[in-house]
């Protein structure tokens, strides 16, 4: 101990960078969106050591898990190195320091998604176990039979199955809101769907299939006024498009840090205040308790009642660095990054008669996520062909198989393609070049 950097030095230096990253952020200008939106040019890889160890590798697979940047690496491996201990439990320095490190990364995560209150931050483990806190913890408390739950077809598994057993276990109707062609909940379908029954309406904010970002605001308003709750299912959105919880007029809001250049492992829930307090802890144990006797138990305040067992403190430490990191480039600038990428990439793609597109065909209705089908050829054999290529995308019904369903996608599987500002030109041109081999493999 006596030889390591003095932590809570080392916290403030931490503190100062991530606050010099947000004020970068705010401050970035035309000129840097203008720069970033020149694909040609990538000044971004290098920062992310497996794509700067692997420069043939064409990394096409972010909306799965992105890519972490090294300060995000070391800041984990700091975390081990110079402040390991169990948070919460102890009263030495360095377990004081975890919890310290804990309750500051909170604060990052707030203002990252504009939340009034650090203490209304819950640390999960991912987005689908924020899901199921809200599903299984908060639903019961608001539902009874004959309400309705309302989703929409494009939502992932993680934001359906709950949705599914809380509304079985009520006795409640899942309603599903369904989108035009375009990928577009009209606000005749809201009409049609959104009524004095929707006690609870939980939308994913970018769909991972279809790439379009729903009208959350128009759908918080429309639900509110019926006097029922908004969800927002954010893990798509927090990579690529400014968040603000309180804009959104979401209730709640969950997300994942790994599709957010973080760890695995980390995931958030934010709720409104007065519904975490009200609501019941979803898991129960260590550290989320006020009062244990033989035969019953009180709970600690939010956020720690929703906290059950031992935290990653390593994984929420760096998820702090992955913020500050987004920051530091600035979220602008990805999004305009990533619309100059998918506009590239879909005109090219366009150029190919072989492939249908899934979603629409506005470039700028695509947030990262490109999904499509190389006609006749199975997707499994258009992906394992591109990796011959070391183009790495997704293949398969993306954990959303109602809404491949709806589709009639065939074989209920499709290729994505989803891509993030640390791509380039050079990455699109060799999936294209990639999907021209594909159509001649199967077709001479
Ligand atoms: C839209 C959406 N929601 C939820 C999830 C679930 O995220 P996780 O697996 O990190 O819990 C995903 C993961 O792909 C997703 O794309």
């Amino acid at each position: 101990m006596a030889a390591s950097p003095n932590n809570a030095e080392l916290d403030r230096t931490a503190c100062a960078v991530a606050d010099a990253a947000h004020a970068a952020q705010a401050s970035a200008t035309a000129d840097d969106i203008v720069c970033a939106a020149n694909i040609a040019e990538n000044p971004y890889k290098r920062d992310f050591p497996l794509l700067a160890n692997h420069p043939d590798l064409v990394f096409l697979d972010s909306a799965a898990t992105a890519q972490r940047p090294k300060v995000v690496l070391d800041a984990q491996r700091r975390f081990y190195e110079e402040m390991n201990a169990n948070a919460l439990r102890g009263l030495y320095r360095l377990s004081v320091e975890a919890t310290e490190a804990i309750e500051i990364a909170r604060q990052r995560v707030a203002r990252f998604i504009g939340a009034p209150d650090a203490h209304d931050i819950v640390l999960t483990r991912n987005a689908s176990e924020s899901l199921n806190i809200v599903a299984k913890a908060f639903a019961p408390t608001v539902l009874e039979p004959g309400d309705e739950v309302c989703i929409t077809i494009m939502e992932h598994h993680s934001n359906l199955i709950p949705w599914q057993q809380a509304c079985r276990a009520a006795g409640a109707k899942l309603v599903y809101l369904y989108p035009d062609e375009n990928g577009v909940i009209t606000p005749e379908e809201m009409d049609a769907k959104i009524g004095p029954k929707t006690k609870i309406l939980s939308v994913v904010h970018v769909s991972n299939v279809l790439g379009v970002q729903n009208p959350v605001e128009e759908l918080g308003r429309r639900v509110h006024a019926q006097g029922g709750y908004l969800v927002v299912d954010g893990a798509q959105s927090t990579p690529h498009i400014h968040v603000d919880v309180q804009k959104l007029g979401a209730d709640f809001f969950a997300f994942s840090a790994h599709k957010l250049f973080g760890p695995f492992g980390m995931g958030v829930l934010w709720g409104r205040d007065e519904l975490l307090n009200a609501m019941p802890p979803f898991l129960t144990g260590g550290e989320m308790i006020d009062s244990v006797t033989e035969q019953d138990a009180t709970w600690a305040p939010v956020p720690e009642k929703f906290e059950a067992g031992t935290q990653d403190a390593a994984g929420i430490y760096a998820t702090a660095a992955a913020i500050a990191y987004v920051e530091s480039v600035g979220i602008d600038v990805i999004a305009a990054r990533e619309r100059a990428l998918v506009r590239y990439c879909m005109e090219e793609m366009a150029k190919l008669p072989f492939i249908t597109i899934i979603g629409s065909p506005d470039p700028d209705m695509h947030h990262g996520v490109i999904s499509f089908n190389v006609n006749g050829i199975h997707p499994h054999d258009v992906a394992s062909i591109l990796d011959m290529d070391q183009v790495a995308i997704r293949a398969g019904h993306h954990c959303a198989q109602p809404l491949l369903t709806w589709l009639g996608v065939e074989n209920l599987a499709c290729c994505r393609a989803s891509l993030a500002f640390y791509n380039d030109k050079k990455d699109v041109d060799a999936l294209i070049a990639g999907l021209g081999n594909v159509w001649r493999t199967f077709n001479g």
